[in-house]
């Protein structure tokens, strides 16, 4: 559940950033191509990530040109789909996403690599890792994340920043956020950076309860962005549906569908609880290479696609 600081912490963040915000509304941003989509949900383990990732390879696989920004300090999508080599010449480049937030705050100079700052890289799109797979990029997350200690207001907008003053937007059809499960510096990055959000979840009692406190986090978050700029959600997936345990979870996402159908779509897709598709983020293999799962993986992409033409027409 949501610690009372974490949502004392988020609208400090909001009113101090709100006046810098409306600034750059009124310079037009607001006209911008909308293709930024975070994947959330204040609980971890539910899918997010693996949501996210595959999504975004599906798309790469139809096509679409897809950035995937890894903004989870446990950076779990860059260890799915990139080999710990990759990584680690990512990270000794120092071409990760601490790159962007390196010289806007203060942090421990004991960092995980042992090396200091240096300014000069974080506009750069020399970050971002090209074709790891056709069609697909991807800002590599960094463990030294954690250690980002916020000493100015405008943190937040530095993602959003680095998108825009590269004009990725034009550069994609679409910009995909990983975030992590806690309300931090990196959500709220996020947040302003992002048009869209999907929430993945779990089909479960302590799922339906975060999501009411989660649309609490985007209402008070919307009171603040100009009206033609509000975050809106794309929909809900519900992810590791268990077969054995079929009733209770169809109960639950009946019961969700209901008690959210003002502010989210249920996907119809759903994605089962199945074993091959862990098995195959450790060998970097997404769920339409995996037996089992690309009918699945095939649907719900299509399915995000109608949703996303939906709204965006
Ligand atoms: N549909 C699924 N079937 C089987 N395992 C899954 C499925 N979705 C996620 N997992 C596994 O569950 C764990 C948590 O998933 P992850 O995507 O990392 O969640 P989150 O990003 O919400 O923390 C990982 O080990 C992942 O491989
Ligand atoms: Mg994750």
């Amino acid at each position: 559940m949501l610690p009372p600081f974490g949502c004392f912490l988020f609208f400090e963040i909001v009113k101090c950033v709100n006046i810098e915000y409306n600034v750059k509304i009124d310079m037009g941003v607001s006209e911008m191509k909308r293709n930024v989509i975070s994947f959330m949900n204040m609980k971890g383990g539910v899918g997010k990530t693996t949501i996210c990732v595959n999504i975004a390879g599906q798309l790469a696989e139809m096509g679409r040109k897809v950035l995937l920004i890894d903004n989870d300090p446990q950076m779990n999508a860059s260890q799915y789909l990139l080999s710990a080599s990759e990584i680690e010449k990512q990270f000794n480049e120092k071409k990760t996403i601490f790159s962007l937030y390196r010289s806007d705050v203060d942090y421990d100079f004991n960092s995980i690599n042992g090396s200091e700052d240096e300014e000069g890289e974080s506009e750069s799109e020399e970050i971002i890792l090209r074709n790891i797979r056709n069609n697909l990029d991807i800002i590599c997350g960094d463990l030294n994340m954690t250690r980002v200690r916020e000493t100015t207001g405008s943190i937040q907008a530095i993602l959003e920043n680095y998108i825009t003053s590269n004009d990725l937007k034009d550069k994609y059809d679409f910009i995909f956020i990983d975030c992590p499960p806690t309300q931090t510096i990196y959500t709220m990055s996020a947040f302003f950076a992002s048009d869209y959000y999907i929430l993945v979840i779990k089909p479960d009692y302590l799922s339906s309860i975060g999501i009411s406190l989660f649309d609490k986090m985007v209402v008070q978050y919307n009171k603040h962005r100009g009206k033609s700029e509000k975050l809106k959600s794309l929909g809900i997936i519900a992810n590791l549906m268990q077969k054995g345990n079929d009733d209770y979870h169809k109960t639950k996402i009946s019961e969700i569908k209901d008690k959210f159908k003002f502010k989210h779509d249920v996907f119809e897709t759903k994605i089962n609880n199945v074993g091959a598709i862990a098995k195959s983020s450790e060998n970097q293999k997404l769920m339409y290479e995996t037996r089992g799962s690309v009918r699945s993986i095939k649907k719900l992409t299509s399915e995000f696609l109608k949703k996303y033409e939906g709204v965006n027409n």
